[in-house]
């Protein structure tokens, strides 16, 4: 099955790619603190959830969203449609890593994404070359709750080393010249509403289709990752997005 049709099946009823409540993620847009006509980059952004969060936050912004998904850009057009917001926000098919903005950034996000980047370090390296004076990053981030186990390193498909524990991530940003000025991490309610709803509508979309050549694939795919969740990595697997900006002197 086409993996970017399974991850727009599945992002269904969860638009955010990521563990996170709608009003966590205005909270957190909020707390960016950007002008009223801020630029905004969303690198990765997938359906476009963020970006269009941020256009509604700040009245006359402008956003810049990248992604290499066709899929997830169709579905982020079509909202931006839906939602009148299409005249601020460019979207463009390609690689996060080549793409220049046209101005220096207000908040420059990279949600879920960072692996685009090489990780977290490599990450805010390149979107320190985006982002104004002054300007904010939103990033999320994976970190250990607990040291995996077996079952869950290969649910993930993930080493112990791909993450750090969430005192160490924050050390790393520092050590990288950022300092978080806000953030969040995903409560258990958040990660099951997000495993429930990825699993569920793939699983709702295979029944109500049960003609459909991926019918039984999808099946298939909701149960893995349901019992990789479940077996594995519910609870050990954290997820945090971390409001940063430039720490005074550096660069
Ligand atoms: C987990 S999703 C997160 C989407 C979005 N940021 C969100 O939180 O809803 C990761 C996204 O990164 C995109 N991606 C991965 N590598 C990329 C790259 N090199 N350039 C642009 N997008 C990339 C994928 O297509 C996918 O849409």
């Amino acid at each position: 099955m086409d993996r970017y049709l399974l991850s727009a099946l599945a992002h269904t009823d969860h638009p955010i790619a990521a563990p996170v409540s709608p009003a966590n993620v205005e909270k957190l847009i909020q707390r960016a603190e950007c002008p009223p006509d801020a630029r905004v980059l969303d690198l990765g952004c997938g359906p476009g959830e963020w970006t269009l969060r941020a256009l509604q936050q700040y009245p006359t912004a402008r956003a810049f969203a990248v992604d290499m998904s066709e899929e997830a850009l169709r579905r982020a057009e079509d909202t931006a449609r839906d939602r009148g917001l299409s005249d601020r926000v460019t979207y463009v098919r390609g690689d996060a890593r080549e793409y220049q903005p046209p101005k220096a950034c207000d908040l420059v996000m990279c949600v879920g994404a960072t692996h685009a980047f090489g990780g977290l370090e490599d990450t805010l390296r390149a979107v320190g070359e985006h982002v104004a004076p002054g300007g904010t990053v939103l990033i999320g981030e994976g970190f250990w709750e607990r040291t995996p186990d077996q079952p869950t390193l290969e649910a993930l498909g993930a080493s112990p080393d791909d993450f750090r524990d969430l005192a160490s991530t924050v050390d790393a940003v520092e050590k990288a010249g950022w300092t978080p000025v806000h953030g969040h991490v995903s409560s258990p309610d958040e990660w099951d509403d997000y495993e429930w709803s990825w699993t569920g509508s793939l699983t709702r979309w295979a029944l109500d289709h049960p003609g459909h050549p991926d019918a039984e694939a999808a099946i298939a795919a909701a149960r893995e990752h349901r019992t990789g969740w479940l077996r594995g990595y519910r609870g050990v697997l954290g997820f945090a997005f971390l409001l940063l900006r430039r720490l005074n002197g550096s660069r």
